[in-house]
Formats: structure tokens, C-alpha cells, sequence
């Protein structure tokens, strides 16, 4: 499968901010991102988890020391952030460069999948999303924290107005409807805080029921045929 060109300008822009992420994200994260992230260490559940675009290794200090994380981003100078600061923190995590939007795990790998702030910047994030639903097991869990388009008619537009810059500069895009991205790819929407007003959201989500289902049908005809 070919590599669109938005997926090239994306790993390419985030290759190159890798050496000042951590600097110009510095503030945010001490007085809020620290905080909400240190709810991952309570959500994420099960044997197996999934994180997708690591970047720095921002998390990495809230991982459950008893669960086995993998862990990738198509950026290898955000890698290999990370990967300085899971030799630091002594972290097992397995990391790989890979794109959400085309995994190599076969379906059913993971109990958790969680991402922090990365749907607004992954160049088709419905596919993405997807991806992880089919790598989530059918009971699992799906974790995110991610920025979003605000519903205000004026703060949205300015939004809309300032994104194609941000693109520019950050890779990101600032008027992402997560939300309905979410709900397109098919997940059911179990939790929706909004924790600055509704821009960032702490968002669970399960594989639909019927998957659900699916797979037990699946499961009980297997064992009528053993
Ligand atoms: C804004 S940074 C967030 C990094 C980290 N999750 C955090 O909370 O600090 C977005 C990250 O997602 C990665 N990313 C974006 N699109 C991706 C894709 N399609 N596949 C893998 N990683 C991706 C970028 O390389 C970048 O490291």
C-alpha cells in the first residue's frame, strides 16, 4: 500500500520538531497535560496494551508496571526520544515505527489502545481509528485524550481560520471533530469529559456490542465443532 503525500509532510513535520517538542510543550504540560495523562496509569486494563503515536515518551512514567506495552509513532526522531526516556525510567516498552493507519498486529492483539493528542494530526484518522478497533480485543478498552474543533459558532470558525498555519508549523490540526471521527469509525463512546471546555476530551470507547457478539457466535461455534 503506497504512502499518501499528507502522511509523508505529517512524519516528516514531526521528524523535525523532535528536538524542540518537549521545550515548547513544557508549560501546557507542567500546569495541565502531566495531570491528565496521570489517568492512564488507572485505565489502562488487561495483559496488553497498545499506544499510538508515542512521540517523546510523554506516558511512558504512567505505564502499569504489570501490563506489556507496545508502543509506536511513523516519526523516528520522535522514537528515538522515546526510547531515551524508557532507558531512563528503566521501561519495558516494546517501541516501533509503524502508521496507525496501517498496522502490522493481527486483529484481537490488544486490551487497551490509548493515544494522547495524536488524532488531530494522523493524516486520515478514520482509517486510523479503525485500525485500532480492529487490533482492540472484542471486551477492550480505548483510551483517548485529544483536542478538538470547540462547538462555540465563533471559536470554531477562528479555529477553522488559524488551522491551515498550525498545519504548517505543528503538524496538527486544531479543528479535528474527533468526536464524530470516533463514532465514524465505528466505536461506542462510553465516557466523554470535557476538561478545557469541550476542546480537550477524555474520551473511553469499546468495540461496538455486535462485535461483541460476533465474536462469540464465532467463539461458541468453535467449541460446538471441537
Ligand atoms: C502531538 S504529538 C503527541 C505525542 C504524544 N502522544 C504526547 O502526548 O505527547 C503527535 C504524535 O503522533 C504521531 N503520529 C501522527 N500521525 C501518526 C500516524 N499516522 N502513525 C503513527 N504516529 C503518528 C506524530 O509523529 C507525533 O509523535
Amino acid at each position: 500500500m503506497g504512502t499518501s503525500s499528507k502522511t509523508v509532510f505529517t512524519h516528516k513535520r514531526y521528524d523535525r520538531l523532535a528536538v524542540f517538542y518537549d521545550f515548547l510543550e513544557a508549560p501546557f504540560e507542567r500546569y495541565r497535560f502531566a495531570n491528565w495523562r496521570s489517568r492512564l496509569a488507572d485505565r489502562i486494563v488487561g495483559d496488553s496494551a497498545l499506544e499510538v503515536g508515542v512521540g517523546t515518551g510523554k506516558n511512558l512514567p504512567y505505564y502499569p508496571r504489570k501490563v506489556k506495552i507496545t508502543a509506536i509513532d511513523f516519526s523516528r526522531r520522535m522514537l528515538e526520544r522515546a526510547r531515551k526516556r524508557a532507558l531512563v525510567l528503566g521501561s519495558m516498552v516494546q517501541l516501533q515505527k509503524m502508521d496507525v493507519q496501517q498496522l502490522a498486529f493481527p486483529d484481537n492483539s490488544f486490551d487497551t489502545v490509548f493515544a494522547t493528542f495524536v488524532f488531530c494530526s494522523v493524516p486520515e484518522p478514520v482509517k486510523g481509528l479503525k485500525e485500532l478497533k480492529r487490533v482492540c480485543r472484542p471486551n477492550g478498552r480505548h483510551l483517548l485524550l485529544e483536542h478538538m474543533r470547540p462547538s462555540n459558532l465563533l471559536l470554531g470558525r477562528l479555529f477553522d481560520v488559524v488551522n491551515p498555519m498550525v498545519v504548517r508549523m505543528m503538524g496538527a490540526n486544531i479543528n479535528r471533530r474527533t468526536m464524530d471521527n470516533i463514532k465514524k469509525a465505528g466505536w461506542q463512546i462510553l465516557k466523554d469529559e470535557q476538561l478545557a471546555g469541550d476542546i480537550v476530551r477524555w474520551v473511553e470507547a469499546k468495540p461496538p456490542s455486535s462485535r461483541t457478539c460476533l465474536s462469540k457466535d464465532r467463539h461458541d461455534s468453535q467449541i460446538r465443532r471441537k
